[in-house]
């Protein structure tokens, strides 16, 4: 049986999608006591030039990809729920649906299905997988189970090389299949435009606008499943193609604009990308009635400090209360050894800090937060269309409520890649652009057990030399994470002469689309080589080196 308590500090682990998780933790609960209902998507793009894809997600694992991808195209796609009523959608002036797969089985009682309004509109629909099938059971076609499940690579092969969805496509191509159920009986009126050997009806259309597709076009197996979404958006939905990062930031500008009017704004500055964009977006808007909060916590790697300090301060000419705090959250966290201890303390002193500080900075109206659509997707979607949650934010108190800010929330559209465009368009330095996740609760959750001025300084120091060594070989944007950890094991070395006993240092680096998994780097041996050298020579107090080659699950990212 799993103890009360281990089973809560499980819970609390957090993990998140967002890179910049530092501010977005510590300020997540804001949402909910400041009480301030979301801007409607709408105003994503301006009235006249509106266009969206709405992808109707029954719950794919998918869904989201299918977004990007559409919005790679530079169309803006929203996903919604499949109960979501018409009102909410028509504002966005929809030119077509895409409806995503699900894990379900559309001939099985209480199988989510499609909104009728979808059909009424006499939209253009795009059914993915299981989107395919719900087009087939609404429409009047028989879906039945498969006699075996499909999945991996296929070949697919046209047999209407007119339709418009296969413009530019050679007549064979590669796909990727993941389903079990199968097409028996086409609905009336659809015929069978690609197949593959094993899916007689991988593509059906019925020649006024509606299409189903047996595999999945937004994922990399399926190197022509863009060329088949361009089409279905452009020369299917014909949509002209608005979204991009630089017609967004004009956007966002006049809405901040409009929203805050004379008002007065507070943000939390950590450096990572989501708050500096945030920041610099606001900035561009309304200049000094913005004020940024940077709170050193003590815990933050070598030359952290100084090189947010000069790029907002210096260069961008932004309003920055820097609070050195590093000395609180030291004392507090002295002789703190549980990891979930440690972050609740780095959290709650943290929003302490941040109340004093919006105290001295007098009167504030908003708050600017660097939430991002798959945040407010997760929250948004009904229990049956989305993907389990795994994310909490129990770590860390809110906000007080007499606070009462109203939330600023502008990358509230965007995903993270469209926030880095974002952020390079804006100006703001590739180096902080391409900045790589770090933990709000910093080094202390790389330190493991107590936390000394002394560990704080070899990890420093180590971490340093792992950043510096993985920037030279050119390998920091492809990971995820990499960084060192201090572990409490001390061994025994040799260095000249002399026995040592010292440190052992940890380095972790890892792939990961979204933090949720993550596998362990193959990282070249020459890297790991230097690393491991430079390490045990340069900082003092460490004379050993490993590396972590586990992936998650079963390991986290983080050693605490
Ligand atoms: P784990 O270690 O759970 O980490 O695999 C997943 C991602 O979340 C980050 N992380 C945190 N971020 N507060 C944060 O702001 C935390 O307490 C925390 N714990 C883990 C971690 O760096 C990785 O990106």
């Amino acid at each position: 049986m799993v103890k009360k308590g281990a089973r809560e500090s499980q819970k609390s682990r957090r993990i998140s999608t967002s890179g910049d998780i530092e501010v977005s933790t510590y300020l997540e609960i804001a949402k909910e006591i400041a009480g301030e209902l979301p801007a409607p998507a709408a105003e994503a793009v301006s009235g006249a030039e509106r266009e969206a894809i709405i992808l109707i997600d029954f719950g794919s694992q998918y869904s989201m990809l299918i977004a990007r991808r559409v919005r790679e195209c530079h169309v803006y796609c929203e996903v919604v729920s499949h109960d979501t009523p018409w009102e909410k959608i028509a504002p966005l002036n929809p030119k077509g649906f895409i409806l995503s797969g699900g894990p379900s089985s559309v001939y099985e009682p209480n199988a989510p299905l499609a909104p009728a309004y979808i059909y009424e509109s006499h939209l253009p629909i795009l059914g993915i997988c299981y989107g395919l099938q719900v087009l087939t059971s609404q429409l009047g076609g028989r879906v039945a189970p498969g006699t075996k499940r499909e999945y991996g690579h296929a070949i697919l092969h046209l047999s209407d090389v007119d339709s418009p969805l296969f413009a530019d496509l050679p007549q064979s191509s590669p796909v990727w299949m993941s389903h079990a159920d199968r097409i028996d009986e086409m609905p009336p009126e659809f015929s069978v435009l690609a197949y593959t050997e094993n899916s007689p009806v991988a593509v059906m259309g019925n020649g006024k606008g509606i299409f189903g597709l047996q595999f999945h076009p937004e994922v990399a197996h399926t190197p022509q499943g863009k060329t088949i979404l361009k089409n279905f958006i452009y020369r299917v939905c014909g949509c002209k193609g608005n979204w991009t990062m630089g017609n967004f930031i004009h956007e966002s500008i006049s809405r901040i604009k409009e929203q805050v009017g004379k008002g007065r704004v507070i943000s939390a500055l950590s450096g990572g990308v989501d708050s500096s964009v945030v920041a610099t977006l606001i900035h561009r808007a309304i200049g000094d009635q913005l004020t940024c909060i940077f709170v050193n916590n003590g815990l933050l790697r070598r030359e952290e400090v100084e090189r947010t300090f000069n790029t907002f301060r210096l260069n961008l000419g932004m309003n920055i209360v820097y609070s050195d705090s590093s000395k609180r959250f030291l004392t507090r966290l002295r002789g703190v050894a549980d990891p979930e201890l440690k972050r609740k303390v780095v959290g709650e002193e943290f929003i302490h800090v941040f109340e004093e500080e919006a105290k001295r900075i007098g009167r504030v109206d908003f708050l600017a937060q660097g939430t991002l659509y798959p945040d407010v997707i997760e929250s948004a979607s009904s229990s049956t269309s989305a993907p389990a949650k795994i994310k909490s934010h129990h770590n860390v108190g809110g906000l007080p409520a007499k606070m009462k800010l109203k939330l600023l929330e502008p990358l509230r559209y965007l995903f993270k890649d469209e926030v880095r465009q974002a952020g390079l368009e804006l100006g703001l330095p590739e180096e902080m652009v391409w900045r790589q996740p770090f933990p709000g609760p910093g080094l202390a959750i790389r330190i493991i057990g107590k936390i000394t001025k002394e560990k704080l300084e070899i990890l420093r120091a180590a971490d340093w030399i792992v950043m510096n060594e993985i920037k030279k070989a050119k390998l920091y944007r492809q990971l995820w994470q990499s960084f060192a950890v201090l572990t409490d094991v001390k061994s025994v070395g040799v260095m000249g002469d002399y026995r040592t006993y010292g440190y052992l240092v940890a380095i972790r680096a890892v792939t990961s689309e979204d933090a949720m998994t993550a596998d362990w780097a193959r990282m070249p041996y020459d890297v790991l080589a230097k690393i491991s050298s430079r390490i045990v020579n340069e900082v003092p107090g460490v004379n050993r080196v490993v590396y972590d080659i586990t992936s998650k699950p079963p390991s986290t990212i983080e050693w605490e």
